[in-house]
C-alpha cells in the first residue's frame, strides 16, 4: 500500500486551504512566482544599446516620440533626455503602456504614470518598473 501522500493532500488535511494554502506554498517558492505579476516587468537585467542613427530607432531623436523594444517603452523627453519603463502594466499585467506626451498610460483600463513610473492616478495600485538611460554620441543605453 502506498503511505505517500500528495502535498496538497496533506496540507489540506491541516486545514489549510486557500489563501493561507497559497501562503504556504508561496514560502517554499520563490514568491514571486506566486503573483499575480510575474509579467509586469521584463524578467532580469535590462541592458542593451541602440544605435539611434538606426532607422528603426530614429524616432528617439524626436523629443515627445517613443519606441517599444524589448518590453521596454522608451520616450525621448526632451532635447538631452529620455524615460525607460516597462512595457507590462502593473494594473493587468496587459503589454499595453505607451507614452503620451507627458508620461506613460495604458489603453487597456487607462492606468497613468509619471515619467519615472510613480502611479498617477488609481486605476492601478502601484507604479510600474522604470529603468535608467545614458546617452553617450548616438548610442542609448538602456538599463536597470
Ligand atoms: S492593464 Fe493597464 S490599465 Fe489595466
Amino acid at each position: 500500500m502506498e503511505n505517500r501522500i500528495k502535498r496538497n493532500d496533506f496540507l489540506k488535511s491541516l486545514g489549510l486551504k486557500g489563501a493561507s494554502l497559497m501562503a504556504v506554498y508561496c514560502g517554499a517558492s520563490a514568491l514571486s512566482s506566486c503573483q499575480n505579476e510575474s509579467g509586469v516587468s521584463p524578467s532580469g537585467t535590462i541592458d542593451f544599446t541602440l544605435d539611434l542613427t538606426n532607422a528603426s530607432y530614429s524616432a528617439l531623436n524626436t523629443v515627445g516620440k517613443y519606441i517599444t523594444i524589448n518590453k521596454v517603452v522608451i520616450a525621448r523627453i526632451s532635447a538631452t533626455s529620455f524615460a525607460a519603463v516597462t512595457q507590462i502594466c502593473s494594473h493587468e499585467g496587459q503589454p499595453q503602456v505607451m507614452y503620451n506626451g507627458s508620461g506613460f498610460s495604458c489603453p487597456a483600463h487607462g492606468a497613468t504614470f509619471s515619467i519615472t513610473g510613480e502611479k498617477t492616478n488609481n486605476v492601478s495600485s502601484k507604479g510600474i518598473t522604470a529603468y535608467k538611460t545614458t546617452l553617450t554620441n548616438t548610442s542609448l543605453r538602456v538599463f536597470s
